[in-house]
């Protein structure tokens, strides 16, 4: 925090009048955007000993979706929370760095209210999913080795035979799948599902990359790549624009020039790390527009949005648990995922704070983005008393992020479609010209959604992008015409069709 603002200050001198030609910027790379894909691409590139770079961002402060706030005296997480995927996984090893303070999740640890307030034993149904589940994982990583086609998430879990019927049971799947994956079954891709999880939690961070943690760090999550881009920027370093929003990102074969609100800058090369969402709500002008190719990789994907609604109450009137699942009859999983942070291990008990937090996705989300703090309030308080009764007190806090609406972010974390092919993603993070790059967490096959997904893409982009300058750029795929895949099925023709 105090190194951005003795950065911003810095730049307001620039602005003003030390340099004639502040107007006109020229480097060899400009990052666009300071998110964990930025600074990770930053800091691979001063590694290299490549030290002529800027990097604009449009908000006061670094890191991105990695974002905190305060309610009453605690440090609350609006974006990531948790490492996902220990192990060797840069995240964790960066959490190990920093000496986060984390704390460990429990996914059982459930208190399970009915539609009509009761509290009910939902631990074999809970146990039901989780098995029918992990059979749509077999049945899609099976069909990625041998190269079959996708499936939704949906299509799995009735394969696997889940079929939930009550409220609780839709909360129980919603707790299970969307709460994850940040949108609906329906819309899901099970293989790269599947793919993704293996990769985080299995096969690429070593023997004990299977589990999570949970940042309760008072510094806040995002410490941890302040950090690092301390590694990249001194203090009152040129080289770092905040409060600085690109308009037009203009790409020839030759260079790139980028208009931002305060100035113009003329690069060799460019990486943005500008989410999917920004790119598919067109809040950057490109000129030329990009190709249709690479237009449709990037209109076909998700940005899914994920809201966390924090409450907090003079008192704690919900179970002990860390987590609580309400059967909300009016429609399947809204408002039914609640976490206990003053659970055992989270946050300091026995003060003033007492946060009840609950989690909401998608078209959810859109409704509370367009509502009033104090419509969100007054409805959650109504859910609340159909939980408790109504001798519950009202919060004296309240907080939640706007995702969706915000024109830096447009969304939360990405979510692979179902109908979205390894070529159309391949062409979303093709490169325009060897000259506009593209990372982020989205561009991640393996790790899209995560945050090692933004760090290692920025990463890699930094790389390729630094063998551009020093050598020749990496050849890079794409696809500007796809076809279906020949019939590869074996065609049996019966006359009793069994
Ligand atoms: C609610 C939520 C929960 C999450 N939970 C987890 C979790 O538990 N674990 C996990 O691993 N991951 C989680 N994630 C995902 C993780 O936060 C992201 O994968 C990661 O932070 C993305 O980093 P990025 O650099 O790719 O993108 P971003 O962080 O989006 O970085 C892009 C940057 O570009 C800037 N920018 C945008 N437009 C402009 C413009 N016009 N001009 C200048 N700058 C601009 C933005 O301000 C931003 O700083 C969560 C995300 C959210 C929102
Ligand atoms: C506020 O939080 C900080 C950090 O967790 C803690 O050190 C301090 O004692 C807290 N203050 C109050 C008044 O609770
Ligand atoms: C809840 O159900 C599970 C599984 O059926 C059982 O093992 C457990 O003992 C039950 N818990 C309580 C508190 O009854
Ligand atoms: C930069 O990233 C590349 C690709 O991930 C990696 O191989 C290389 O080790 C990184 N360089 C440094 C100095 O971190």
């Amino acid at each position: 925090m105090k190194f951005s603002s003795i950065a911003v200050i810095s730049l307001g001198l620039l602005a003003s009048n030390h340099f004639a030609d502040a107007e006109t910027i020229h480097t060899k790379v400009a990052i666009l955007g300071g998110g964990v894909s930025g600074i990770s691409a930053a800091l691979n590139l001063t590694l290299n000993g490549m030290d002529d770079f800027v990097m604009v961002e449009a908000r006061d402060i670094l890191g991105g979706r990695a974002q905190n706030t305060k309610v009453g005296n605690t440090t609350i997480e609006l974006g990531c929370n948790w490492v996902q995927g220990l192990g060797s996984n840069p995240i964790n090893l960066l959490r190990q760095k920093y000496d986060l303070k984390t704390a460990v999740t429990d996914y059982g640890d459930l208190t399970y209210i009915d539609e009509n307030g009761k509290k009910i034993n939902g631990t074999a149904k809970n146990n039901e999913y989780a098995d029918r589940y992990s059979k749509v994982e077999e049945m899609a990583s099976l069909r990625a080795k041998s190269n079959q086609v996708d499936f939704s998430g949906r299509t799995g879990l009735s394969l696997a035979g889940w079929f939930a019927k009550t409220p609780i049971e839709q909360s129980i799947e919603y707790f299970g799948y969307d709460w994850e994956m940040g949108e609906t079954p329906e819309v899901s891709s099970s293989v790269f599902a599947a793919l993704n999880d293996e990769a985080s939690y299995s096969s690429d961070f070593g023997p004990d990359s299977d589990g999570d943690l949970m940042n309760i760090d008072p510094r806040g999550f995002r410490h941890i790549f302040l950090e690092e881009a301390k590694r990249v920027f001194k203090k009152n370093d040129k080289r770092l624009k905040l409060n600085t929003k690109v308009k037009t990102v203009e790409y020839s074969k030759d260079k790139v020039t980028i208009h931002t609100d305060k100035d113009t800058i003329i690069a060799d090369y460019a990486i943005s790390t500008f989410s999917v969402g920004v790119l598919q709500h067109r809040d950057v002008q490109w000129k030329p527009e990009m190709p249709d190719w690479k237009l449709e990789g990037i209109f076909g994907f998700h940005l899914a949005t994920y809201t966390k609604i924090f409450l907090n109450f003079p008192k704690q009137f919900w179970d002990e648990t860390q987590f609580t699942l309400y059967g909300n009859p009016t429609s399947r999983g809204l408002y039914s995922v609640w976490e206990n942070m003053n659970a055992k291990g989270f946050f300091p008990t026995g003060g003033k704070d007492n946060i009840f937090m609950v989690t909401v996705t998608q078209d959810y989300s859109y409704r509370v983005e367009s509502m009033s703090d104090d419509e969100v309030k007054k409805e959650l308080m109504g859910v609340l008393r159909k939980m408790y009764g109504d001798d519950i007190p009202e919060p004296t806090d309240m907080v939640f992020p706007r995702w969706h609406s915000d024109p830096l972010f447009r969304g939360s974390y990405s979510n692979w479609p179902i109908g979205e092919l390894d070529q159309h993603h391949e062409n979303m993070k093709a490169p325009l010209h060897n000259r506009v790059f593209f990372a982020g967490e989205a561009t991640s096959k393996r790790y899209y959604g995560f945050l090692q997904g933004a760090w290692i893409t920025g990463g890699e982009i930094a790389a390729k992008v630094n063998q551009c300058i020093k050598h020749k750029c990496p050849v890079s795929t794409y696809y500007p015409t796809l076809y279906n895949a020949k019939a590869k099925g074996s065609i049996i023709k019966r006359e009793v069709v069994v």
